[in-house]
């Protein structure tokens, strides 16, 4: 338990030797927040959001959206929940606490595999599946006590809001409405937590990644998300009540290399703890679910980028990949270029 940042970090003056990174894994300069990465208001017109979201996956892999259907005051639930959850006594947490990161839900810290890591990462994290709820919900924290109710709520309205935007990107794509249904059945999420750290410059909360699903949905309400683009860090504005839409890795795989996912990382920061509450949505890695390139987009000028696969086939090899000693060469992808 001691492992949490959460349990040590309240009160420390200096960051410990094992969470100061190697020169070329930290923060580096000052990034400011981007104003040009897309705002998008689902209330608008359909067809200007069809074509402001394809631009947007097209340029960046990642946008914002407000008036997405998910309440304000669920949001808000959502916010008041985890700050309790993670203010909880260790006590209270050990029911679902785990050195490492592991099946089912799970309270962990730093990545993947913390015994293993040379440097920790400056989070604490609480993941889980989502969906069926009668199957999932069981292994959720029982504290706080409004916990499986709320957070039950909050699967089912991020649920229709993903749905809306896959319909709406597939749509930017020209493909059929719910061609994304097959491969997004799963939905899990993980809620990070990074406490203030000391000396943010030295630390990370948590290094530079593209989620292996399909689209990932962000609450947030501090500031510490950035994407890479053009080789450059730019930071993500905490926009209140909007969620941060990030394409994941097959995204890009099944419109044929025509949208991006965007390279991602969270820094800490010395005043404030940050929690972000972040839901994927992606093909179930238990089933098998053929992954290829969308036949309607491999054409003669755009010929197929991507080989079939498995998805289960895929997050092994993702998995591999992310355990690979930094720096590491390549993508995940490579494996499955033509
Ligand atoms: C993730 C992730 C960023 C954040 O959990 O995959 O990228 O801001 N999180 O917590
Ligand atoms: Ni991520």
């Amino acid at each position: 338990m001691a492992l949490l940042v959460s349990s040590w970090s309240n009160g420390v003056q200096s960051v410990p030797q094992d969470y100061v990174m190697p020169p070329e894994r930290r923060p580096g300069d000052f990034v400011s927040v981007c104003k040009d990465i897309p705002v998008i208001n689902l209330q608008n017109d359909r067809s200007e959001i069809v074509q402001q979201i394809l631009k947007a996956c097209q340029e960046f892999g990642l946008f914002q959206v407000v008036n997405h259907g998910v309440s304000e005051e669920l949001m808000a639930d959502m916010r008041n929940l985890y700050d309790e959850f993670f203010n909880m006594p260790i006590e209270d947490k050990l029911s679902v606490y785990s050195e490492s990161f592991g099946k089912g839900c799970t309270l962990y810290t730093s990545g993947l595999n913390y015994a293993k890591e040379d440097f920790h990462y400056w989070k604490d994290t609480l993941k889980h599946g989502c969906l069926p709820l009668e199957e999932h919900s069981p292994s959720w924290p029982d504290k706080p006590a409004r916990y499986r109710e709320e957070v039950g709520r909050y699967v089912v309205e991020v649920r229709k809001m993903a749905f809306n935007i896959l319909d709406i990107i597939g749509e930017g794509l020209g493909l059929n409405k719910g061609y994304f249904n097959r491969v997004s059945q799963e939905q899990a999420m993980a809620i990070n937590h990074y406490p203030p750290c000391p000396d943010p410059s030295l630390a990370m909360g948590i290094g530079g990644h593209t989620d292996p699903n399909l689209i990932t949905f962000l609450q947030q309400d501090q500031y510490g998300l950035q994407i890479q683009k053009d080789e450059k860090w730019m930071g993500i504005d905490p926009i209140p009540n909007a969620f941060v839409v990030n394409l994941g890795h097959q995204l890009k795989i099944i419109s044929n290399d025509t949208l991006k996912s965007a390279e991602h990382r969270g820094v800490t920061n010395s005043t404030a703890s940050r929690t972000s509450i972040v839901t994927f949505f992606g093909p179930n890695p238990g089933l098998p679910v053929l992954i290829e390139p969308a036949k309607e987009l491999v054409t003669s000028s755009n010929p197929q980028v991507f080989k079939s696969f498995q998805y289960n086939d895929f997050i092994s090899n993702y998995m591999a990949f992310i355990r690979k000693p930094l720096p590491r060469d390549g993508t995940p992808l490579d494996l499955y270029r033509l």
